[in-house]
């Protein structure tokens, strides 16, 4: 592939945050982090997360919103971003025995965490019990476990209701999670004849996707059970919105809106692979025919983060003929929110080391990396971003190329990316391979240690230091 060709790849260009340009002006630092700690190794900053929650702050803090942003664990697991939300005033949503404990452990406060898992054992609800973190309880086997626990220690402590099952364009929002606004009313007047066990103080829900609409719907929604609770003479402090707050990972929304065109036209055969195998990532064909669109994050969107916050906030209530956030200010509820990817939107970058180069039996160039493909996975079908390379030595001749990252699981599937990339210099043994923006999800998600392979370890960057994070403690 000559220059010009290269030029007119299809690029999904990255958003860089300033501290990764710094990590990429200095190669040298970065491949001898990659020595100490191995690859794939991955590189955190704390700046962005905090201004992020100043960020979402600020949206709050204008419209005069109480408020308190507890960022969700469960997308990403270092122990540094619970730690510098809580140093901020704000908190950290935990889901299981070990994430919980590790914030206490670590010295947050207990009024800085609350407790949403899908499944809380004995063990989990035991040690919030203890500790005083907030449950947010989502079923009544739940509700009974924690009884038996709370009467057993002689033990109050403060519980949430999850609600799912809104009401939205004249249909129920489906979920497996939570107590319909009916179903809540009752339990909550039960959970009244339970004093001596438990305090009820807030209301909460997580809905799947991203919609606006959907989120003002439920809010809405909930704002008319706390009302339908005054009455009953029982208040109501919080309400907790959850997480799925979009955000924005590519710079073009051309190249994105050329990718996804260009996508179905591989699809259709009307031009080369674009994705290995001609990987349709989700769409199906049938009989030439293209049904339903890529099954992967909208990673190029113009709404997103605090301005997402905000639309949610000012659009006007239907029910009420108000804005949300006078709704909530009015009855002097505090916005509770559960960002996870959101929060940690440039936040962390994967680093890999290239092993090997080959053809396949296609003749595709082939770019194995020490990594695995569960170390750069979420539900998306593909991370649709262009990684950087960043070459041990600088070559000046005309060798772009394209070709595909592959992993060390023994698997035909395993891909890094499923994406073909477009390589201005052919990639060597020993280079560099910078995934960025993989905070969020990517890294630690679905991570396995299949074929006995070690976790990748965590470091966060400070001023050109790598301090491992003490996750795994
Ligand atoms: C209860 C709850 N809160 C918060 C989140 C975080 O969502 P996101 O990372 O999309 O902001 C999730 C994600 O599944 C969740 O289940």
């Amino acid at each position: 592939m000559n220059k010009a060709v290269y030029n007119n790849h299809l690029s999904l260009t990255p958003i860089i945050h300033d501290w990764v340009k710094q990590l990429l002006a200095n190669p040298e630092s970065l491949q001898q982090a990659v020595e100490r700690f191995q690859s794939p190794l991955n590189i955190h900053c704390l700046t962005p997360f905090q201004e992020n929650i100043i960020a979402y702050s600020n949206v709050f803090n204008e419209l005069h919103v109480k408020h308190k942003v507890f960022f969700a664990r469960k997308a990403n697991k270092c122990i540094a971003f619970p730690q510098a939300a809580a140093q901020q005033g704000q908190g950290a949503d935990t889901a299981s025995y070990r994430e919980l404990k590790q914030c206490l452990d670590s010295g947050i406060h207990p009024d800085n965490l609350v407790l949403t898992g899908a499944v809380k054992n004995e063990n989990l609800l035991s040690l919030a019990v203890d500790h005083q973190v907030t449950i947010v309880l989502d079923n009544y086997d739940e509700w009974n476990l924690l009884k038996k626990i709370c009467t057993e220690k002689q033990k109050k402590v403060t519980v949430n209701i999850r609600l799912g099952g809104f009401q939205f364009e004249g249909k129920t929002l489906a979920t497996r999670f939570g107590f319909s606004l009916d179903e809540a009313v009752t339990f909550i007047q039960h959970l009244q004849n339970n004093k001596d066990l438990v305090e009820f103080t807030g209301l909460h829900f997580h809905l799947n996707g991203y919609s606006v609409e959907q989120r003002v719907a439920a809010i809405e929604q909930s704002v008319q059970l706390i009302d339908c609770l005054q009455a009953l003479n029982i208040p109501t402090f919080s309400l907790d919105i959850g997480g799925g707050i979009l955000m924005n990972y590519l710079e073009n929304a051309s190249e994105w809106e050329e990718f996804n065109k260009e996508l179905k036209r591989a699809i259709l055969g009307e031009r080369p692979e674009i994705t290995y195998q001609n990987d349709p990532l989700g769409i199906i064909k049938i009989e030439n025919q293209l049904y339903g669109e890529p099954t992967v994050y909208p990673y190029y969107n113009t709404l997103n983060k605090e301005q997402l916050l905000k639309a949610i906030l000012t659009s006007k209530s239907a029910v009420f003929q108000q804005p949300i956030y006078k709704l909530l200010n009015d009855r002097n509820i505090e916005l509770r929110m559960e960002p996870g990817r959101s929060l940690l939107d440039q936040c962390g970058v994967t680093v890999a080391k290239v092993a090997f180069r080959r053809k396949d039996t296609n003749g595709n160039w082939l770019f194995g990396l020490e990594m695995n493909r569960t170390q750069l996975r979420s539900s998306s079908a593909d991370f649709l971003l262009d990684p950087i390379h960043v070459p041990k030595e600088i070559k000046e001749e005309n060798e772009a190329t394209y070709g595909y990252l592959v992993g060390a699981y023994c698997l035909e599937q395993e891909f890094i990316l499923k994406r073909k990339i477009a390589f201005k210099q052919f990639p060597q043994v020993g280079d560099l391979i910078v995934i960025p923006n993989t905070a969020g999800y990517m890294m630690h998600f679905f991570e396995s240690e299949a074929h006995m392979f070690e976790l990748a370890n965590n470091v966060i960057y400070d001023n050109g230091n790598f301090v491992m994070d003490n996750t795994s403690d």
